[in-house]
């Protein structure tokens, strides 16, 4: 399969909601990462996404809608506090987790009886969704366990030659992904922390819990938590700021070519083995470029990756997520 790339304009738009309603896939920009989409009620469209990505089936997809009532064909039970949220926060990158209705296909939500879904503020995202017709399941437009993308050309990497169109409408300005609430549990639960942060949804619903990083609690609410996710091919090392400077020696020491992303510590002078990539105090300007700087570091063809710990308070808690997740061994 040859893999188009367009620059977004009306006619490119169309195209793909062509592709969509004839059960193919596109990659399409939104304001956290590129979603990798499929007609959300095709079970046919659907399968295709997990074997573009070599995603494992259990994983349930996000499924992404262009107007609020459209939540009606894919949850039941929704209760006042989900309207609350939806009138706050949707368009946004707030992923609501709610039982599901027949509609929904049980290979969209990996087997559970509950749906993701989310309207997007991307204005291309809701453009496709509302052209095509029917909500759109989209994952990530990445290879299973790499960094997310957020940029058309990072969709190619992963997925040339595997879907038949990416529309390409420059990098995307979260850059990290939404933040999943489970709304079938009280007090809500964050299954994954993104956009919307945890002090601003406290605001909304008083008590919210923070799924635990504990691997067993993790696997059972949120299946895609089990494995080593987000990651570079450089093994990822995170460190404290005051541990960076001699993680960094050792790793020298030892031969290897070195790749760092400092925000607050001090390095010594450069040497030749080391790429050194200064990022941004500002949290929302750093998750922006997180996932850009682990591909770029990659491309330099370095053995390690050591990144200094960020601190967890609003976005932090996002960006230290997908961090962590990509330390992971497995
Ligand atoms: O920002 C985003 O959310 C992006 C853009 C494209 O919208 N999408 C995205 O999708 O990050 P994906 O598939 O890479 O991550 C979806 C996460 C996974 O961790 C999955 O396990 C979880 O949401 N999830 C989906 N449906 C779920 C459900 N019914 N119950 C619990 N977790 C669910
Ligand atoms: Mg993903």
């Amino acid at each position: 399969m040859r893999t188009e790339v367009l620059s977004v304009n009306d006619a490119a738009i169309a195209r793909a909601a062509q592709i969509i309603r004839s059960g193919g896939l596109v990659a399409f920009p939104t304001e956290t990462v590129y979603g990798l989409g499929a007609d959300a009620l095709n079970e046919d469209a659907v399968r295709k996404i997990f074997i573009a990505k070599e995603r494992p089936f259990d994983d349930p997809l996000i499924v992404h809608i262009a107007a609020a009532q459209q939540l009606l064909l894919l949850a039941r039970h929704i209760p006042q506090r989900a309207w609350e949220l939806v009138k706050k926060f949707w368009p946004g990158p707030l992923t609501l987790v709610l039982p599901k209705t027949e509609r929904v296909p049980a290979v969209t939500t990996g087997g559970l009886e509950t749906v993701a879904v989310r309207m997007p503020g991307h204005p291309i995202a809701r453009q496709l969704i509302e052209l095509s017709g029917c909500p759109i399941a989209a994952p990530s437009a990445n290879r299973f366990g790499r960094p997310s993308p957020t940029t058309a050309q990072h969709v190619l990497e992963d997925l040339d030659g595997r879907i038949e169109l990416i529309l390409d409408g420059g990098p995307t300005p979260i850059g990290v992904e939404s933040t999943v609430l489970d709304l079938t549990q009280d007090p809500p639960m964050i299954l994954r922390p993104g956009g919307v942060t945890l002090e601003v949804l406290q605001e909304i619903l008083g008590e919210v819990r923070l799924l635990s990083s504990a691997k067993s609690e993790a696997a059972k609410r949120s299946p895609g938590t089990r494995w080593r996710h987000y990651a570079p091919r450089a093994q990822l090392v995170l460190a404290e700021p005051a541990e960076l400077e001699q993680i960094v020696r050792e790793l020298l020491k030892d031969g290897k070519r070195v790749g760092v992303m400092i925000s607050q510590g001090r390095l010594p002078c450069s040497p030749d083995r080391l790429s050194v990539i200064h990022m941004p105090s500002d949290l929302s300007e750093y998750a922006r470029l997180l996932f850009r700087v682990l591909r770029e570091l990659d491309a330099h063809g370095v053995d390690v990756i050591v990144v200094e710990a960020v601190e967890e308070h609003g976005l932090g808690r996002a960006i230290m997520d997908r961090l962590r997740k990509a330390c992971q061994s497995s």
